[in-house]
């Protein structure tokens, strides 16, 4: 299976949007990762439905978008039809997980449920048949250009364990802290879709795309 790049817009520069993601995708990326933050699930505000719904006219990357957000299932319909193509929601942020991940199918988009570093893998074990994607956490959310915390990487090991052992072919993404030095090391723990902001965005965008590719599918 292709191991997959999702780059974070997070780390862009706003005034140059549209050609950064240009970029992203002449360097090989499939994936946009949209991170989304409403200032109370998280210590930090992002953008929401109007940036997404203005880039997704001018993108055909697929929309993986990160809800950081109270009461993911109130938006589930509005980012759907905004562009979302993945709604990502973190089980800590609802009461009912199970209702949030039927509406984002009866939606037609990819389930992912996510969860912090401190929220152990038991947290939405009941859940993988039901989703297309766990988000494992590797940064606690609410800003780029942290460290990876390394014992999140044993989260990682434990959820594919679980995943082969059940036969299933959730995807495993891992979001915060990846760069080139330590992206071997989260690839070998089991995950197969690698969020990185600001190590592609700083720089020089292509190159970073490229180079991050080369790793993942060598
Ligand atoms: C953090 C976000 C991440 C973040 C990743 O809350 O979910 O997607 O932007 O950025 P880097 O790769 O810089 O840690
Ligand atoms: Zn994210």
């Amino acid at each position: 299976m292709e191991n997959i790049l999702s780059p974070s817009l997070l780390a862009a520069d706003f005034t140059k949007v549209g050609q950064q993601l240009e970029q992203i995708e002449k360097g090989g990326a499939q994936y946009i990762h949209l991170d989304v933050m409403d200032g109370i699930f998280v210590p930090n505000i992002s953008f929401g439905i109007p940036v997404i719904q203005s880039i997704r006219k001018n993108s055909n990357l697929v929309f993986d978008v990160h809800l950081m957000i109270v009461e993911p299932e109130r938006y589930v319909e509005a980012f759907r039809n905004a562009g979302a193509d993945i709604i990502n929601f973190h089980v800590e942020a609802t009461e009912d997980p199970d209702g949030t991940l039927d509406k984002i199918k009866s939606m037609g988009a990819k389930t992912g449920i996510t969860i912090k570093p401190d929220t152990p893998v038991s947290r939405i074990v009941s859940y993988l048949e039901k989703v297309d994607m766990v988000l494992i956490m590797t940064v606690n959310p609410g800003f780029g250009g942290q460290p990876l915390i390394p014992y999140t990487l044993e989260k990682v090991r434990e959820l594919k364990k679980i995943v082969d052992a059940k036969g299933l072919k959730t995807d495993i993404e891992v979001d915060g802290g990846v760069r080139f030095d330590n992206v071997e090391e989260v690839l070998g723990a089991g995950a197969n879709i690698i969020v990185a902001g600001s190590a592609v965005f700083h720089g020089d965008i292509i190159e970073n795309t490229q180079r991050f590719l080369s790793v993942l599918n060598p």
